[in-house]
Order: structure tokens, then C-alpha cells, then sequence
């Protein structure tokens, strides 16, 4: 099992009376607040100091709370976090490989629903289609919820396309910035990739034992390697201004309790209208790789089931359930039919 995760009581008890007091508060007044020693005051604001808080602290005045790092820790993310059942176990990480793997080590353990786990960077973050998520420190939203719905895996993708829908409504939420989503959940932004989700499932006799919905927003990226620089943005690039990412995660955790909730109670139907309405893939000609295999067309609707419905060139259409859509313009289609059709449902 892994290390028991933040947060810890002692700390966050001393972190709330640092941040009611506004101001300075004297070492003593914390001490009979916490039932503890100057000692025991001293040993747990150096611990805060030792994560990045910043503390200040005069001689006659006490202490007084500066500024909170700009790391994921589960102290700030559940500080005034509005859910009932996402609300963790948090798993912070500085480096770990990937978000995505930590939580279905923390799934096959028994971790329970709500269970999340951050990075500030991951050394091998994965995308969807076996692509790697770059990932560097301090700079996106590297987090993977744990969840355990009731459901027959069945209904992965629909999950997936709410998971997006979750996105979008955080980001207009927090920061007043509404992406598009690319079937089935990219986040787009004036055509360039601002985030992707990779839901990763493990099964049981037809029932889904744990899902993982892994999320990578890009924020405050300055810049993007060569070979994304033209396909990837950020908010930063977009805004021209630095986010806090802890409020990203917080509304984002909060919009996905709500949907999936939803989802739970009362189905699909709604949630799929308002992936729609935020829809850049519907209405436009579209390439489809899946591996080798390749598909043009229309992208028509989208099916009950979350599948992406494609009007060939001939007419006939296509039920898509996976692959990697890129946009296009009417012109650049070949018109040609399918090359291989395998893995594609009519
Ligand atoms: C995509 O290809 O669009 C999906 C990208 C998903 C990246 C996130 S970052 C957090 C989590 N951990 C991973 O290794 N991948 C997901």
C-alpha cells in the first residue's frame, strides 16, 4: 500500500486559523486554540514552511499566512471543496509516472470511490491511442479520479463524454474560458488541443470494478515542444495571464460529482444534449485514424450510446466507437471509401 495521504488534521486545524485570523496571530493564541505547546506550534508551522507555505513571522506580533504554495496538495484542494463524495483520499505527487497508473494501483487495492491522485509532473503521462501526455512541472492539471459506478462497461463511453462535459463546465466556471470538445473529449480551443481525458476501466463479470478518468489540462504552459507547438495551447498562451490550478481542480472535481450523479440518476439523455451544444466535431467533415485504418465523412450525430455516427461518401453510415478524429474541410476529402472497415460497427 501507498504512504496514507494528505491531509494532515494538525495541519490543516492550524492552516484555518491562520487564514481566519487575517493577519498576525500570536504563537500562544495558536497554542491554546490547538491544545499544544509554543514547541508544538513552532514544529508544525516549519512543517507548512518545509511544503512551501509562507509564512511570516514577528517577534511580538506571531504569524502570519502569506501566501499558499502553488503545488496540488491536498490541504489547499480540500480547502473549501464543494462535493459530497469526490473529496478523496488525495495522493499528491511531485513526480510520479503516471497519474493514470498510480490510481488503478490504488483501484486493484481497494481504494475507494472519490480516491484522487495528482502529480506536478508525470515522466511518462500517457494520452488516448498509446500517445504520451506531456507533462511538465507545476504547469497543468495532472489528476486521475477513482471511481466505482454501478454500471456494465457498456457504458464507458458515455462517461467519457460526460467527463468532458465536466471540463468545459469548470473552465467557463473558474475562469470564464469555454472550450469546445472534439469527439469523443478533447478540449479545443480555436482548432489547437487544450486538454484530453483518458478513462481507463478494469472489469469484473460484466460490472465495472474501478474506473479511472485521468485528466491533463494544459495551463500555464509558455510554450510547447516543436511537435505539439502547432496542434497544442494553453490557457496562459490564450489569456496571456498565469491560473491558480487549485480552483481548476476544485471546480472540476465539483462539475463532475454533479454529472456523474446525474448520470447515475437519471441517464445519459441530458448530459449528451449539453455535449452538443459544445460540440466541434458534429456538422464537420472529418478523418478518422484508428491505427492503420482510416475513415472520411460527415460527422452526423452523435448515438445514444456515445458513438460518433459518420456519413460516408457514398451515403452509408458508419457507427465510430473509437479512433482519432481529425477535422476537415469538404474539400480536402478524397471522396474515397473506407480502406479497412474492421473495428467499426455499421
Ligand atoms: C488524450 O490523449 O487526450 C488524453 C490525455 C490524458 C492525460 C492525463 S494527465 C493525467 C492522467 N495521467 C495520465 O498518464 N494521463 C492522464
Amino acid at each position: 500500500m501507498l504512504t496514507p495521504p494528505g491531509p494532515d488534521s494538525g495541519l490543516v486545524e492550524l492552516l484555518n486559523f491562520l487564514r481566519e485570523a487575517d493577519g498576525f496571530v500570536s504563537g500562544e493564541a495558536l497554542g491554546v486554540r490547538m491544545g499544544l505547546s509554543r514547541a508544538g506550534v513552532w514544529k508544525r508551522l516549519r512543517r507548512l514552511k518545509t511544503m512551501g507555505y509562507l509564512i511570516e513571522g514577528e517577534p511580538r506580533r506571531g504569524y502570519r499566512l502569506v501566501a499558499a504554495p502553488d503545488k496540488l496538495l491536498a490541504e489547499e484542494i480540500l480547502h473549501r471543496l464543494d462535493t459530497n463524495i469526490l473529496r478523496g483520499p488525495i495522493y499528491h505527487f511531485d513526480t510520479t509516472v503516471s497519474t493514470n497508473d498510480m490510481a488503478k494501483i490504488l483501484g486493484t487495492q481497494g481504494a475507494v470511490e472519490g480516491t484522487l491522485v495528482v502529480a506536478e509532473t508525470q515522466s511518462g503521462g500517457r494520452g488516448r491511442l498509446g500517445r504520451s501526455w506531456h507533462s511538465p512541472p507545476g504547469m497543468g492539471l495532472y489528476a486521475s479520479l477513482l471511481l466505482r459506478p454501478p454500471l456494465p462497461p457498456s457504458e464507458l463511453p458515455q462517461i467519457t463524454l460526460s467527463s468532458a462535459v465536466s471540463v468545459v463546465r469548470a473552465l467557463t466556471r473558474a475562469v470564464g474560458f469555454t472550450p469546445g470538445i472534439k469527439w469523443p473529449n478533447d478540449l479545443i480551443f480555436k482548432g489547437k488541443k487544450l486538454g484530453g481525458i483518458l478513462t481507463e476501466m478494469e472489469t469484473e463479470s460484466d460490472q465495472i470494478r474501478y474506473l479511472v478518468v485521468g485528466l491533463g489540462l494544459n495551463i500555464n504552459n509558455p510554450g510547447f515542444p516543436q511537435e505539439l507547438a502547432g496542434t497544442a495551447t494553453s490557457l496562459f498562451r490564450e489569456e496571456g495571464r498565469l491560473f491558480a490550478r487549485v480552483p481548476l481542480l476544485q471546480a472540476w472535481l465539483e462539475e463532475f460529482e454533479s454529472l456523474y450523479l446525474r448520470f447515475l440518476d437519471r441517464g445519459f439523455a441530458e448530459i449528451l444534449e449539453e455535449w452538443k451544444q459544445h460540440s466541434v466535431t458534429l456538422g464537420r467533415y472529418v478523418a478518422v485514424r484508428q491505427g492503420t485504418r482510416h475513415l472520411e465523412g460527415l460527422a452526423l450525430e452523435v448515438a445514444a450510446d456515445g458513438a460518433l455516427l459518420l456519413e460516408t461518401a457514398r451515403g452509408e453510415v458508419m457507427k465510430v466507437t473509437s479512433g482519432e478524429i481529425t477535422l476537415e474541410s469538404p474539400g480536402i476529402l478524397s471522396g474515397s471509401e473506407p480502406t479497412d472497415q474492421v473495428g467499426f460497427n455499421k
